[in-house]
């Protein structure tokens, strides 16, 4: 398959709301899928997007997951998560997040602690799956992507913006 190119803040499509699958366990999925899954691992990233490879479909990966999935279907969800703070941005990069799209930089958005999500795999089977932490969060960042949303337009006090050799000088963070 292929690494394709990623899609950065300020292309239009990234702003549009992807359409649902219709088909699934067809060719044509399952090549941009594994395109998805050359893209992220040769990027070192965390999760990708359709729309972040140029194709408006809600369809996403994770290192652990890949789905197409609603956000109408997003349910249950506990305990947003907005405590990160100056001291916790030093000695943690993980809670700020960064995105393959906005290359370089991280910030900090509120998310669910835990949700439960459903949708499909490649193949049509049903996906029905409560996760939290860093997959619940993962997966917000990625469905945002399905509806033209962008993590820099969830932050809420840009004093937790900035550019990743800054604010972490050394550290391989992952971006989705
Ligand atoms: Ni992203």
């Amino acid at each position: 398959m292929a690494v394709r190119s990623v899609l950065k803040m300020g292309d239009p499509l990234l702003l549009q709301q992807a359409k649902p699958v219709e088909q699934f366990d067809t060719p044509e999925l399952h090549a941009l899928i594994a395109d998805m899954q050359d893209t992220m691992t040769s990027l070192n990233g965390a999760g990708l997007a359709a729309p972040q490879i140029g194709v408006s479909l809600q369809v996403v990966i994770s290192e652990s997951a890949r789905f197409s999935v609603s956000r109408r279907r997003i349910g249950a969800a506990h305990g947003l998560d907005q405590s990160a703070a100056v001291g916790a941005r030093r000695r943690d990069g993980g809670r700020l997040e960064g995105c393959l799209s906005v290359p370089g930089m991280r910030g900090l958005v509120p998310r669910y602690k835990s949700l439960r999500y459903q949708g499909r795999d490649q193949y049509g089977k049903e996906i029905d799956r409560t996760v939290a932490d860093f997959h619940a969060r993962v997966v917000q960042h990625e469905v945002d992507h399905l509806f033209g949303i962008l993590y820099p337009m969830r932050i809420r006090d840009m004093r937790f913006f900035g550019f990743n050799e800054t604010l972490f000088p050394g550290e391989d963070l992952k971006d989705d």
